[in-house]
């Protein structure tokens, strides 16, 4: 499905991922857009946040999601240092769409930098609320007055620039819901409540790889840490009780 198609559609469905299997299985299933986020570096390389991911890393991964998923849009997360400047932006953003993405995701309201973007023809993402490359820690945004009227005014200028859609992350509902009815392009929730057109989760996240890890806004569809621990836990009984490889596993 094209982005113009995407963008009309009632309801946007949007995960992450980070490697060529996970890729492939959301594209299986069909999805809308798949984003190569930052979050790569705490959930695929233990960093502690998104602050340490480099180009380099991502450009790594986003070629292994490229070939897991054929059919699906896939978004490039900018991560942090690579868009300071707008020759360096362009410079990286190229790297991306030659990785074979269909656009780029960039943290704030960041004019020149979404121009110059916008005028080499690669696509940007915007990303407003809790933006995790520069928060000094993770917690909702726009409960203030002053804060919700800020990011409203980010959405609306992200919108008038040409982003082809944003992603809200850690607003109160009702604020996601004043810039969803007020911009022409659909906002993309990730803790911004029900009002947002599409919603994003981190895939691990969604799948339960992380028993720890309990934010207010993710759902658990599955208990994947579980299922792995149970199963590495029998593979490794039947390897010290001799039960495996049995005959049926072995080639005479
Ligand atoms: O890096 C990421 O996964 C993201 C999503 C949370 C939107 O930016």
């Amino acid at each position: 499905m094209n982005i113009e198609k995407i963008k009309r559609k009632k309801k946007i469905v949007m995960l992450t991922a980070y490697d060529y299997q996970t890729a492939k299985l959301l594209d299986e299933v069909g999805i809308d857009l798949i984003l190569v986020g930052d979050s790569l570096g705490m959930v695929m390389l233990g960093y502690k946040d998104t602050k340490n991911v480099t180009m380099q890393e991502m450009i790594h991964h986003t070629k292994a999601v490229v070939r897991g998923a054929k059919n699906t849009p896939i978004i490039g997360d900018m991560p942090i240092h690579t868009y300071e400047t707008v020759d360096d932006a362009v410079i990286n953003a190229k790297k991306f769409m030659e990785a074979g993405v269909y656009g780029v995701k960039i943290e704030g309201n960041k004019p020149d930098i979404i121009k110059a973007l916008l005028k080499e023809g690669i696509p940007v993402m915007g990303h407003l609320g809790l933006l995790p490359q520069t928060a000094e820690k993770y917690s909702i945004k726009g409960k203030e007055e002053s804060e919700a009227k800020r990011i409203y005014e980010d959405a609306l200028e992200l919108d008038k620039l040409g982003v082809f859609s944003m992603v809200l992350e850690c607003v109160p509902d009702n604020l996601a819901k004043k810039i969803t009815e007020n911009v022409k392009v659909p906002t993309i929730g990730i803790g911004a409540g029900k009002y947002c057109r599409g919603q994003v989760l981190v895939i691990n996240d969604l799948l339960g790889m992380d028993d720890s890890f309990k934010p207010k806004h993710v759902k658990k569809y599955a208990d994947l840490s579980k299922t792995i621990k149970n199963a590495v836990s029998k593979f490794k009984e039947e390897v010290l009780e001799g039960k495996f490889p049995d005959d049926e596993h072995t080639f005479h």
